[in-house]
């Protein structure tokens, strides 16, 4: 009988995809379920066959350098992979999967309710409601803006854009325009109430609320940079569940503050899971914890797709979510 290949898992996941990949594979879990540092990370690929990351995982170019790579497989637990230097697990002959499409529904929710919460001040008033200060009803008491029938502004039309468009047209009869680097057919774009535009800037110009749906990394790093955000409508909001590198950070909080933009609703950040206590102390802002595929059902299908890629590949067939 030969040996199951032997498999590392940086975090805790899901219970039930922990049990199937314990039936099929030699499984080793990070019981800690905290981020292992680069070392931890660098014996892993030098002493499992596969290597089942997470996007808090950081994985370099040089961690592929050592010529002893034991590791044949990276099975991303998540869509996003720019944690990951893919063209170096390529070069060293290490594959290296994702898990689209599990998390569309869930992470365009999330985009929504954080587009729903800055712009109705619905933090700031459950903080207020909490720390015993809410004086009550009266006219002028915390006035947010409406959503209903504004000017969202997508950037990137794949999977997630295109849901959040589908709900905020059809759910909140908002006008949405979008950008994305290839021409999307008219047909296609109309079932998702939406419209191209042919540039970002035309976007944000239209926009009252931008929502950002590409992937981090490379040329999209810091798309969103000063500049930009001065070119945003006045009084327009910023939703980011991509990544937080799409966003200059440090030009985003001078925006916030000095009124550039009036307010955003973020789910990711540069350094997570440091958040900077500038923005972390502005009312405008709504900072979640990287919630976007955060159900018990995403959660499990997205470990699901992993098991697959997994089971695929050291079944000698081509894994269904290959990126590299
Ligand atoms: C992903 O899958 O890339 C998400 O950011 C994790 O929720």
């Amino acid at each position: 009988m030969t040996a199951k290949p032997r498999i590392l898992l940086t975090r805790r996941w899901p219970r039930a995809v922990e049990e199937i990949l314990a039936q099929r594979f030699e499984t080793v879990l990070n019981e800690r379920d905290v981020p292992l540092d680069a070392a931890q990370l660098a014996e892993g690929l030098r002493n499992f066959d596969a290597l089942l990351p997470t996007v808090s995982d950081r994985l370099p170019a040089p961690l592929f350098k050592d010529g002893d790579l034991r590791c044949r497989i990276l099975g991303n637990f998540g869509v996003g992979y720019n944690h990951i230097d893919v063209e170096a697990a390529k070069a060293s002959g290490v594959v290296v999967t994702n898990t689209p499409g599990v998390l569309t529904d869930c992470t365009a929710d999330l985009a929504v309710s954080l587009l729903l919460t800055v712009a109705r001040r619905a933090g700031e008033g459950e903080r207020q409601v909490r720390a015993g200060e809410w004086e009550g009803w009266r006219p002028t008491h915390m006035i947010g803006t409406k959503v209903t029938g504004k000017t969202l502004g997508i950037v990137g039309f794949g999977r997630i854009g295109k849901a959040m468009a589908k709900r905020c047209h059809f759910g909140f009869d908002m006008d949405v325009v979008f950008y994305n680097r290839s021409k999307v057919a008219e047909e296609e774009a109309q079932r998702f109430g939406a419209r191209q535009l042919d540039t970002i800037e035309d976007v944000l110009k239209e926009s009252d609320f931008v929502s950002l749906h590409i992937p981090g990394g490379g040329e999209n790093r810091h798309l969103i940079d000063a500049g930009r955000l001065a070119t945003m409508k006045r009084g327009g909001y910023l939703i980011n569940t991509a990544r937080g590198d799409v966003v200059d950070e440090e030009a985003l909080i001078e925006a916030l503050e000095s009124g550039v933009i009036r307010g955003a609703g973020l789910d990711v950040y540069e350094a997570e899971p440091q958040v900077p206590a500038r923005l972390r102390a502005l009312e405008n802002v709504v900072v979640l914890p990287h919630l976007g595929s955060a159900t018990e059902e995403t959660r499990t299908a997205m470990g699901m797709k992993v098991v697959d890629n997994v089971t695929a590949f050291f079944a000698g067939r081509e894994p269904p979510d290959r990126v590299a």
